[in-house]
């Protein structure tokens, strides 16, 4: 039987509620403090079933965007502030987002525009929606083939976390997912990575995906992923600071990977459970990682199915391409590569000058 645990945070004085539980909250509680003829709730062409099964949703007005990362674009965000005002939406209206971090991504960034900001709330349908992607404020979409070029901090006052719509979501997107929870384990709690070695985890295993949405230790990582990366966000709302950009562990590779595989290619876990990997190659090289620490980290990239190489199984394989992507990322500073690099508990940030990018193309074979 899970419980359900309710998490609370303040971004820059607004406070965001996390509530994760078994089953979907109906229509009511989910726009509840708002009218439904100002509510638009927006899913899409997947999790369109998802909201289809919430007792009200026929009192909603709708919007169903294209599924996947390469429709995380303007036209997505567009049609969702076209259907807003064609419904008459006003400033006192909420947008309610139903799926996994691309969905949540653009409703959240459509609300942050809307009449210059009206309310957002999101209910997150995937594991890395609900491990990282609905929580924080984070928003944005991709532009000019280079991943949240355009976005904004707009956070949800309200994030629901329903474990049962786990049960319909393809294992490539279980995997993707628990590579971002792997992250948080490295960054920030060390009971994550235990629960990690401890569970037998097989994504292909059919059993594995209706059966682990119900386990209690599934909830348990998830409601300290989400502790975790509040106490992050809190500290440091709008990444001015250094904890935040903490977060960021395996995306410089992985972002870099994603961009060059083409977006939407390789999913956004795989490449940065794989920037992982490569972050503890660039660590050891530094002098920053332990040996033992890499070993625990790739032992556990490798159960869980993820590319531990430095070359990385595309049909074509360029080194100085992964570069050429890094320097496009908005994540560079000052012209400078910045990597987050695991230290022998949690993980530093360490930029690259040109000079030294040689040792960054080492690790990429
Ligand atoms: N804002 C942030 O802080 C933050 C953090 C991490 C990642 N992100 C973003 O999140 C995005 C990735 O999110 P994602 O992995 O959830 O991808 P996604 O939203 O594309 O969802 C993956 C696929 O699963 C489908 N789906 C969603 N829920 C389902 C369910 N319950 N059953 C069946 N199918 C379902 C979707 O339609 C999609 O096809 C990236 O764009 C990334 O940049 C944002």
């Amino acid at each position: 039987m899970i419980r359900d645990v309710l998490h609370s945070f303040t971004f820059k004085g607004k406070t965001s509620s996390v509530l994760i539980s078994q089953s979907i909250p109906d229509l009511e509680r989910l726009s509840a403090g708002y009218a439904l003829s100002q509510s638009l709730v927006v899913c899409d062409t997947n999790t369109k079933k998802i909201a289809a099964s919430i007792p009200g949703i026929n009192h909603a007005r709708l919007c169903v965007i294209r599924s996947g990362e390469d429709a995380k674009n303007w036209q997505s965000v567009e049609q969702i502030l076209r259907a807003a005002a064609e419904a008459g939406i006003g400033r006192d209206g909420l947008f309610i987002g139903i799926g996994g971090g691309v969905v949540t991504d653009l409703t959240a960034f459509a609300a942050a525009i809307y009449m210059r900001g009206i309310a957002v709330r999101l209910v997150s349908t995937t594991v890395l929606g609900m491990v990282d992607a609905s929580v924080g404020g984070k928003t944005g979409f991709d532009f000019l083939g280079i991943k949240n070029l355009v976005g904004a901090f707009h956070p949800a006052d309200e994030i629901f976390m329903p474990l049962s719509v786990l049960e319909t979501l393809p294992a490539s997107e279980w995997k993707s997912g628990f590579a971002e929870i792997l992250k948080t384990g490295i960054l920030a709690d060390p009971a994550i990575i235990d629960i990690l070695q401890q569970y037998p985890i097989n994504f292909d295993d059919p059993d594995f995906l209706s059966y682990t949405s119900k386990q209690e230790w599934l909830s348990d990582i998830i409601h300290r992923c989400v502790a975790a990366k509040g106490k992050i966000v809190e500290s440091d709302p709008e990444e001015t600071g250094t904890e935040r950009t903490l977060l960021n562990l395996g995306h410089t590779y992985g972002h870099a990977l994603e961009a060059v595989a083409g977006l939407g290619t390789v999913s956004h876990g795989e490449a940065v459970a794989w920037g992982i990997g490569r972050a503890c190659a660039l660590g050891e090289l530094l002098g920053i990682t332990p040996k033992e620490r890499t070993m625990q980290i790739v032992n556990l990239l490798e159960k869980l199915g993820y590319c531990t190489t430095s070359r990385y199984p595309l049909s074509f394989w360029d080194p100085e391409k992964i570069i050429q992507a890094m320097y496009s990322d908005k994540k560079k500073q000052q012209g400078k590569l910045r990597f987050i690099i695991p230290a022998a508990e949690g993980a530093v940030i360490k930029t690259i000058d040109k000079s030294d990018i040689d040792l960054v193309l080492k690790t990429l074979g």
